[in-house]
């Protein structure tokens, strides 16, 4: 590397990895770096904004020799990969990235899987709302998965996220450790996007972490939340910061109510980090929706806890030390979470 130049390797940095280490795409083809992950295949179901969001960074990231986007809509995901691979010669990548009409042949042996298919939330519905419609999508979606992609890592995006993944891991039968869902990425990313502006610090030097379902009951974690290393408690006073939390809870609202549908920018760019961890095999630390049995005292249940992320999908589950107020609110998301899974389990939607 020329000396004293400070580059950047993709685009953008992720959690913590500070700025100047990270090598510009264009440097890293005047320096030969290959960042191609090897022989990597990708699919994104739904071609939709998550979809398509998730699928764009994939390949600009290229995370994949190849990235396939389909979707039940005649043309769609053809279209939309289209448009994305015609954004290669711009921005500088050769993940080859192709679209398919619901012919899971052009999936066959994924190595990872994101599952995007689904209604969104309108204004005045909750995620629990979308429960049949995209239960009967996620069903059907993964068994395509299982049959052309056996050993696939499935991440679950749509929605009701965490009951959505349960019902991927019971259609799939596959372990526990390679069927998770993503919603803690998008969750803290808001909670240290609300706190940059707050402070007027870079959002790159903010950590946090949070636990439990992605809806109302999620349960940030203010304690493990630090600025460049310093706790957050010390720089916020404690109004603004609830204010904070309250604000990252119905943050998924917030914007509903704004574009009259939800977000596809955050979700579909935390789903890819969480590709980039597996496929990159980073062995990054992220608050994902995994099966827990036991972790936390809680059983059978699909919820948001720290884990680490790499080629094997969920390599461990992270068991903090929580306080009595926050075991509580914990296990009060693990039993909102679980009233919706019974809902899902009486529908016979998947196999018992
Ligand atoms: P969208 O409506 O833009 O896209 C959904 C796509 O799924 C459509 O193109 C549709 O044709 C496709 N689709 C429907 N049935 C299908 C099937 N059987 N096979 C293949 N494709 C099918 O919706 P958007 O905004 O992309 O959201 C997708 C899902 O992600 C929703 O359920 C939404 O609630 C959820 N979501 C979850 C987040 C999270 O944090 N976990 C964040 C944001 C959205
Ligand atoms: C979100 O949090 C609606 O789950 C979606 O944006």
């Amino acid at each position: 590397m020329p000396p004293g130049v400070k580059v950047r390797c993709s685009e953008r940095s992720s959690g913590s990895a500070p700025a100047d280490l990270l090598l510009s795409r264009p440097f890293c083809k005047i320096l030969n770096i290959n960042n191609l992950s090897n022989a990597m295949k990708v699919t994104v179901v739904g071609a939709g904004n998550v979809g398509a969001t998730c699928a764009d960074a994939c390949a600009r990231w290229e995370l994949a020799n190849e990235v396939v986007l389909l979707d039940i809509k005649e043309g769609f995901a053809e279209g939309k990969s289209l448009d994305i691979w015609q954004t290669a010669p711009i921005s500088l990548f050769d993940s080859r990235i192709t679209g398919s009409t619901n012919d899971y042949s052009k999936t066959a042996n994924s190595d990872v899987v994101v599952i995007t298919s689904g209604l969104p939330r309108k204004p005045g519905m909750s995620r629990d709302d979308l429960i049949a419609t995209n239960a009967a999508i996620v069903k059907s979606v993964t068994e395509n998965v299982v049959k052309h992609s056996p050993n696939a890592i499935i991440i679950v995006v749509s929605n009701p996220l965490d009951v959505m993944t349960y019902c991927a891991f019971l259609t799939s039968k596959f372990p526990a450790n390679r069927v998770f869902g993503m919603a803690g990425i998008l969750d803290t990313a808001r909670y240290r996007a609300f706190l940059a502006t707050e402070l007027n610090v870079s959002p790159k030097d903010i950590q946090a972490v949070l636990m439990g379902g992605h809806g109302d009951t999620m349960v940030p974690l203010p304690r493990y939340t630090t600025v460049g290393g310093i706790p957050v408690t010390e720089l916020i006073a404690e109004d603004k910061l609830n204010a904070i939390v309250e604000r990252t809870k119905k943050g998924g609202g917030e914007i509903v109510n704004l574009l009259g549908t939800s977000a596809w920018y955050a979700p579909g760019t935390a789903a890819a980090q969480m590709v980039e961890a597996i496929v990159r095999d980073q062995k990054r630390v992220f608050p994902c929706c995994v099966w827990l049995q036991g972790e936390y005292g809680l059983k059978d249940v699909y919820m948001g806890a720290p884990v680490i992320l790499g080629r094997n999908g969920v390599e461990r589950i992270i068991e903090l030390k929580l306080t009595k107020e926050e075991q509580e609110l914990c296990n009060a998301s693990a039993k909102a979470v679980k009233e919706v899974m019974d809902v899902l389990d009486k529908m016979n939607n998947v196999p018992a």
